[in-house]
């Protein structure tokens, strides 16, 4: 409460409003961590970049234009979604650039292979379960704020000279990848593996493990990749060089059991 009391009193200085406390206010992401965002996001002309809460929309434009991208971005100040439209026709992308005067609690998550957000630390709690649950693989960036103990995939702090709130002129900037939901007992010819979950990390039979999208990744090298309701072994080292080959299916009844397998 007094992180969100914090980062709340730190944005709405600088709009000087007290309706601010109300939203998240309108602060611009500076143009150098924009770039970083979207670096570290790697996004490309194959994605659809989604910002909440678009401000002027320049994380949108700045996708569209340097990295050809197409995305939109939803707000709710009308006089902001009319000036992101305008600053997209400007830029010369409004036919990949679109904004919409929307909340973005009602905003439909899943069309993003990429999320950006510059929003406060509640306020990704809020989104978390719903971004959790969408396609492994999507990137999120967050400007400063983290999602509490779904560490990021990658921290990096950036330089932010022109930063228009805070004593300290620099930024962090967020990436998390959506992890695959693997929790659960997997069985194939004779196999069976049990994994456990927690976000983006897991342990496999005792074995430390990381989900990266669609990848289950072992410490000794390892592999699995989910191919839709399947997990197909990639690459099999050391003691369990035998799954090599293997396609995992997920057990059947309750308890689990890899009986019919
Ligand atoms: C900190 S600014 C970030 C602007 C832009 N994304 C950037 O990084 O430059 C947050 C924006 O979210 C908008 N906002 C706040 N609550 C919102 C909501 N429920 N739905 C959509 N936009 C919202 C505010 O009007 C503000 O423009």
């Amino acid at each position: 409460m007094i992180a969100r009391l914090l980062a709340v009193v730190a944005l709405a200085g600088a709009v000087g409003s007290a309706a601010a406390l109300e939203e998240v206010p309108f602060v611009t992401t500076p143009d150098n961590v924009t770039l970083k965002m979207l670096e570290m996001a790697r996004v490309g002309p194959r994605d659809f970049v989604l910002d909440l809460g678009s401000g002027d929309g320049r994380i949108v434009i700045v996708a569209a234009k340097r990295f050809g991208a197409r995305g939109m971005g939803v707000e709710i100040v009308p006089q902001l979604v009319a000036d992101s439209r305008e600053n997209a026709k400007r830029a010369g992308v409004a036919d990949r650039a679109e904004f919409r005067e929307q909340d973005l609690f009602a905003t439909d998550l899943a069309q993003a292979s990429v999320l950006t957000l510059y929003l406060l630390p509640d306020v990704n709690l809020e989104l978390r379960p719903k971004i959790l649950a969408l396609k492994p693989g999507t990137r999120v960036v967050s400007h400063d704020w983290d999602m509490a103990d779904w560490k990021p995939d990658r921290t990096e702090k950036v330089a932010a000279p022109d930063k228009k709130i805070g004593l300290e002129k620099s930024s962090r900037v967020h990436l998390w990848i959506v992890p695959a939901r693997l929790e659960g007992v997997w069985c194939a010819k004779g196999e069976r593996l049990e994994i456990a979950q927690q976000f983006q990390k897991a342990r496999v039979e005792g074995r430390d493990a990381t989900i990266q999208g669609t990848k289950l990744v072992l410490a000794q090298g390892t592999t699995l990749e989910l191919e839709g309701e399947s997990l197909r072994v990639t690459a099999a080292k050391g003691d369990l060089s035998r799954l090599q080959l293997l396609t995992f299916a997920r057990a059947q009844g309750q308890p689990a059991s890899c009986a019919s397998r």
